[in-house]
């Protein structure tokens, strides 16, 4: 007898850590939507309305900003196979898993790669990567934003003029950063971010926005090859470069299919899309400033429970992403079991790390959809019954009591006027 199988119906959880968070409603509704042709005329409307809006996301005015299908590793994978030409030297600075992942894929894109290492939980100096980079003398600088295995963010914002003194494209990984903490395109002179949706944009997983500045265009289409099978004959560069050693994520033809040419290549995920463009909506409506001040203020309420709670917080503290923390597990603590207990009992998931913090740490994410004071408290109740449980001795109520305080003493600066302005946010 062949098995019968009944209609999804995945369990009710509340996702708290490190992403996949819960998507936001309204997302999710957006990708139910019908679906039309890719050249229906509303299609490219939609596509042309996702570029603008996603503009606003990068705070760039970037033309080049548009969806590659797939997750976040996806927009990484087109940007470093676009713009890195087997033998060139990359420079990657690795401050956690995702910096190594970057090496990996230029790696893969047969590049010279040279790295600079620290110690998970700190950040580089702008002095030390100009130092490498003067020493390198890389054609690509490849960096992490957020590293979400650390919950370190690195800051930016000196490295782009570093960048562009030295000759060198500056690419950055904002997939877990991105809306929930500053990151200013243009004004801190990057060449490309991807990003993904799980995380601050409150969306599925499943498809990577990306900006390009007219530079790395510039790169971009000096290898500009069209398909032989759609090639008209006249739109062959004279002199082409070297051909870009991945069809899917050839962002010349990516380019060309998302600007006015419509030239075909893939069939655009006209779902995500729609779940993409929706996230973008929502930011765009609250404001970068507003979105980011919001994860500032209930990432702080989660770490002022953690505290409340007894837990030492891992990592320097000055360059926590707003949006995800990590806390030691304590000495003797089944740090896997506690988190089942957290699942099985109250159906929240929370996260570990990977590599050397695995089982050493807990990571409590509070961005996107579920960057909400509600979640942030029912977390901490749990988490404490579990820690209990678990025999570790906390203060009764300590955790919640803790959030309630830092939300009632923020609610009175913001009533006097003196809130601080990157924990503003509404509440
Ligand atoms: C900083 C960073 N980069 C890349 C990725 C890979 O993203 P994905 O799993 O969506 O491909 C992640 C996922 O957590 C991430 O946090």
């Amino acid at each position: 007898m062949s098995p019968t199988f009944d209609q999804i119906h995945p369990p009710q959880r509340l996702l708290m850590g490190p992403g996949p968070i819960n998507a936001d409603p309204r997302v999710l509704r957006a990708l139910s939507a019908p679906l039309i042709g890719q050249y229906d005329p509303a299609m490219t409307y939609y596509m042309n309305e996702t570029m603008q809006l996603y503009r606003g996301v990068f705070e760039t005015t970037n033309d080049a900003t548009l969806l590659i299908d797939g997750t976040s590793r996806a927009g990484i994978e087109a940007v470093l196979v676009s713009l890195i030409q087997p033998g060139e030297r990359v420079l990657v600075p690795i401050f956690g898993r995702f910096g190594h992942l970057l090496r990996e894929i230029a790696e893969r894109c047969g590049a010279e790669v040279h790295t600079l290492e620290c110690e998970w939980g700190q950040v580089f100096r702008p002095e030390q990567i100009e130092a490498a980079i003067r020493e390198v003398k890389p054609s690509v600088l490849a960096l992490v934003q957020g590293d979400t295995s650390t919950t370190m963010c690195q800051p930016l914002e000196d490295i782009g003029a570093i960048c562009r003194r030295e000759g060198v494209l500056f690419y950055s990984d904002a997939t877990a950063s991105l809306a929930g903490n500053p990151l200013k395109t243009d004004e801190w002179g990057l060449d490309a971010v991807t990003a993904g949706l799980q995380k601050c944009l409150a969306g599925p997983s499943g498809s990577s926005p990306l900006t390009l500045s007219p530079r790395a265009v510039e790169v971009v289409h000096a290898r500009r090859h069209v398909e032989a099978g759609i090639s008209s004959g006249s739109d062959r560069l004279a002199e082409p470069g070297a051909r870009i050693r991945s069809n899917y994520f050839d962002l010349s033809m990516v380019l060309d299919y998302w600007g006015e040419l419509r030239l075909n290549h893939h069939t655009e995920a006209t779902s995500m899309l729609y779940g993409a463009r929706e996230c973008a909506l929502l930011l765009v409506n609250e404001g970068m400033d507003n979105a980011i001040a919001r994860h500032a203020l209930h990432g702080q309420a989660m770490v002022e429970g953690l505290k409340g709670l007894g837990l030492a917080l891992f990592g320097d503290q000055a360059h926590r992403m707003n949006n995800v923390s990590a806390v030691m597990i304590p000495d003797g603590l089944d740090g896997d079991g506690l988190r089942r207990s957290m699942l099985e009992d109250f159906g929240i998931e929370i996260g570990t790390s990977f590599g050397p913090l695995h089982g050493k740490v807990w990571r409590l994410g509070v961005m996107g959809y579920n960057a909400r004071r509600d979640t942030v408290l029912t977390t901490l109740a749990a988490l404490e019954q579990t820690l209990r449980r678990g025999g570790v001795k906390t203060v009764a109520g300590g955790g919640v009591g803790a959030a309630l305080d830092f939300y009632q003493e923020h609610q009175r600066q913001a009533a006097n006027g003196r809130a601080n302005p990157s924990a503003g946010g509404q509440s």
